[in-house]
Formats: C-alpha cells, structure tokens, sequence
C-alpha cells in the first residue's frame, strides 16, 4: 500500500473508507502528536507487552514477534536521541509509532495492531505514563518531608506566635507548626499511594470498546506491563478517566498545601512580621524598585495552584457528559494531565530546595510572641487549676488582659500586686505560667507544642519515612 494519499500527505490507517483526505485544518484541529509524544515510551512498552502475548496464544509468529520487538527497540532509541521522524499527518503517538514500526519491519508491523485498538491503547498508555509519574511523586514529598524534619529539629525550641484569625493566639514552637504541614503531606502521600492502586489496573484487551474475538490472555499483558490486574469491563476500561481526575484532585490538594505554606512564607518575610529571610537564590529583584527582594518562587507556587485546580475542573468537565464508551472528547485528558504532572513536580522540587534556604530570625518570632497577650489562655488555665471555673477564669483574664494594655506592657510584665487585683487565688508561681517556655512546655500531650513532645513527634516522623 501506499503510504501517501492524492494531496501528498501521508495516508492515515483509516483512510482506506474515505473518499477525500481531511482539509488541513481538521488534520491540525484532530492531530494530537504534538502533545502525546510524550507517551511514547509507554507506548512501545505497551506494544512490546502486547505482541508476546499475542505470539504465547498463537496469533504472532516467532519471526513477526522479533521483528516487531527489534523494531520497536530501534524506535525507543530514534525517540531518545531525537531522530525519530515524528509527522502531524500521522495524527497521534499510536499511529506515528505504528507506521515507523511498517516502515523498519514490514508486515510484521501491520498484525501489531491484532486484537487491540488505539482505544485501550492509549488508555494503557496514559496509566503507565500515570503509574510513573506517581512513583516520582512520591519521592518527591518524602524528599520534601525530609527537609521539613530537618529544619524543624533545629527550632523546637524557638517558639513563634500561633494565630488565629491571623490575630496572636497562642504561643507555638516553630518546630512544631513545620510538623503540621508534615501531616498534610503524609495524607498527600497517602492519596496518592491509594489512586496508584485504581490506575494500576490494565485496559488493553478491551480493544475499540467490546473486547475482541481473538484468544488473548489479558493476565499475561498485565504481568508484563506490572499492573496488579485487569480493567474488569471492556466499556470502563476504554471510556473513564477516574483515575486521572482522582490523581489531579489529589495534586490540587497538594498545590494547595504548599500554597498555604507559601502564603506564610511571604508574610515571614514582609518586614512587618521579619521571621525569616528567604535566601537570595529563591528570590528576585524588581525592575525599578533598586532595594527589593521579593520571595518569587512562593508567590509562584501560590499562583500555580490555581492552575492545578483548573486542570482539576477541566477534567471533570471533560467527562461529565460523555456516553459511553470512548469518545474523541477524552484526547483533551492529556494536556491538562501533563501540565497537572509537571507543575506538581516542579513545585515539590523547588519548595524543597527553598527550604533549605530559609535563615530564622528566632529574636524576631520571640519579640511578636509576647506581643498579643498570647500566654493569656495559660493564665486562665492556672485559674482554674486552682478551682475557679473556666467562664469565671476566662473574665478575670479579660480584666487584666484590660488593665495591661492600658499599662501597654505584657500579662507577665504586671506585679503580683497588680495580679491578684483580678483573682486573689494568683501566687507568685503565676509567673511561670506566663513565660513563653511555660505555656509551651505545658502542652505536652500527644499532639502538643511542648519541646519534649514535638521532639518526639520528629523521631517518629522521621522513622514513618
Ligand atoms: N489520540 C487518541 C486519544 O488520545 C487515541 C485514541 C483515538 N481513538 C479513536 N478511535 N479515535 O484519545
């Protein structure tokens, strides 16, 4: 056959039922090579898989079957180095790699295509690229999770004002608000672990839609491939993107997450708060303003979260109207499932890398946790260790949170004197109770800010890793 058609353009392998090739710029409006290239390797490891399996049953000859693995090995390296003769006429990775394979092997390349369809193939494809990606991911956060341990070590004794409302709250150890954000990526992780066991499932044999009436052995292809087993209905397996949505709501989750902490980061670093300074390789300067340093790379990360959750709901909106089985709608999957991927890492990296960069200003996070009366609850707390009840407790504080700020000092600045004026039951061990380090270290249960508690927590942190 001739691979061109009457315009010069190459002659698609479905052509053969049309009567006039598509006009150009349906060919570039339907081409979606540009982008899934990036599947490639996928793809030929899927082919490979596919064509054992196919030669095991009987369907391939030995001959065919090395020729089509030689083929598809020298393609893999044609793609690795570059050379490989990627064409918009071909539509798409499948075709493109199909037709080099003819073009290197002959027919052997033209029964590739026995028993499958581009549509379980690209769904395997895509799970494959997905499954990868996913394992990256992973390391990712562990690294990050890592440098989150790291720094918190060194400061589980420096404590910093806990906010609420963005309003001083209650002292914290710096150490100890880093391991929140430890928690939210141990979850992170776990979601992801999770989506990896439903995309983990194979959908080659599914074919076009209904399976198809040669002999295959399903079990074999997934052994291959390492899939824990098969996509159980032929209609699913070619038509859902579940697990593509599922793995982006999960990276929105994620961006999130570090987009709270970014958030923190450049307040930190506004001279208003000046608890940390970013170190200059994770900033940038400003084109007109000759002294600023601005924290870039966390303002990013905050602002392509957005974009994640875009992607997020650009998928949903994909499917949702979509009867089965598969429809063109779902080439749309790849590009935001790419740029969901890619963004994602990039961002895991970077943020990790910054970290390390972030030089505390313990004085600094000192001077704004005795500013706000932040050991004012620790004072209630003593109240009614001593049996006053806690509404009682709460009120007598309010007073003398009152008076003090009339005397513009701190609750622990007051004399005893002054003190007992709002509950007769306050001795002179009250002082501890008002200190930063005694509020802290009375937090020590499970969960609790104390140092002894947050070191702990570290230890065994460090030991889920
Ligand atoms: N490029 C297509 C995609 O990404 C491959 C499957 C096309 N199948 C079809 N019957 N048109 O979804």
């Amino acid at each position: 056959m001739n691979n061109k058609d009457k315009s010069g353009g190459m002659h698609k392998p479905w052509s053969g039922r049309f009567n006039e090739p598509v006009t150009d710029l349906v060919k570039q409006f339907t081409a979606s090579v540009a982008f899934d290239q990036r599947l490639a390797e996928f793809d030929i490891e899927g082919s490979t898989a596919h064509a054992r399996m196919l030669h095991a049953v009987g369907i391939l000859s030995r001959t065919d079957l090395d020729a089509i693995e030689k083929g598809l090995a020298q393609i893999l390296e044609e793609i690795r180095s570059g050379s490989f003769p990627w064409s918009l006429d071909l539509e798409d990775v499948h075709f493109n790699v199909e037709r080099r394979l003819t073009d290197l092997v002959g027919d052997a390349g033209k029964r590739l295509h026995t028993a499958r369809s581009r549509n379980d193939q690209v769904a395997t494809d895509v799970r494959l690229y997905l499954r990868a990606s996913i394992d990256h991911v992973l390391t990712l956060i562990k690294s990050l999770q890592r440098a989150l341990l790291d720094l918190a070590e060194k400061h589980t004794e420096t404590v910093m004002p806990g906010f609420t409302h963005l309003q001083v709250a209650q002292p914290v150890s710096f150490a100890h608000h880093l391991l929140a954000y430890f928690e939210m990526l141990t979850r992170d992780a776990q979601r992801f672990a999770e989506c990896r066991r439903r995309v983990n499932k194979l959908p080659l044999g599914a074919a076009a839609l209904a399976g198809t009436s040669f002999p295959i052995d399903r079990l074999m292809v997934a052994k291959e491939l390492g899939f824990d087993g098969v996509c159980e209905n032929s209609l699913d397996a070619v038509s859902d993107r579940d697990f593509a949505i599922e793995f982006c709501a999960h990276a929105a989750l994620l961006m999130t997450h570090l987009s709270r902490f970014c958030e923190e980061l450049i307040l930190w670093m506004s001279p208003r708060f000046g608890f940390i300074d970013i170190a200059d390789r994770f900033c940038t300067g400003s084109s007109i303003m000759p002294q600023k340093k601005n924290p870039d790379v966390a303002e990013l990360i905050r602002g392509k979260t957005g974009r994640v959750n875009g992607h997020l709901v650009a998928l949903l909106t994909l499917m949702k109207a979509q009867p089965l089985a598969y429809n063109k709608d779902n080439q749309e999957d790849k590009e935001p499932l790419f740029d969901t991927v890619d963004t994602l890492m990039m961002s895991l990296a970077v943020f990790t890398d910054m970290l390390g960069g972030i030089k505390v200003n313990r004085d600094a996070m000192r001077a704004a946790a005795l500013q706000g009366y932040a050991t004012a609850t620790d004072l209630a707390d003593y109240l009614v260790k001593k049996g006053v009840p806690f509404r009682e407790a709460h009120e007598a504080v309010a007073q003398a949170v009152r008076f003090a700020e009339t005397r513009g000092c701190d609750l622990s600045d007051l004399k005893l004197s002054d003190l007992r004026q709002f509950s007769p039951l306050i001795d002179k061990d009250v002082f501890e109770a008002l200190t930063l380090e005694g509020s802290l270290a009375s937090r020590s249960h499970t969960g609790g800010t104390a140092p002894a508690r947050v070191k702990a927590a570290i230890a065994k942190a460090r030991k889920g890793l």
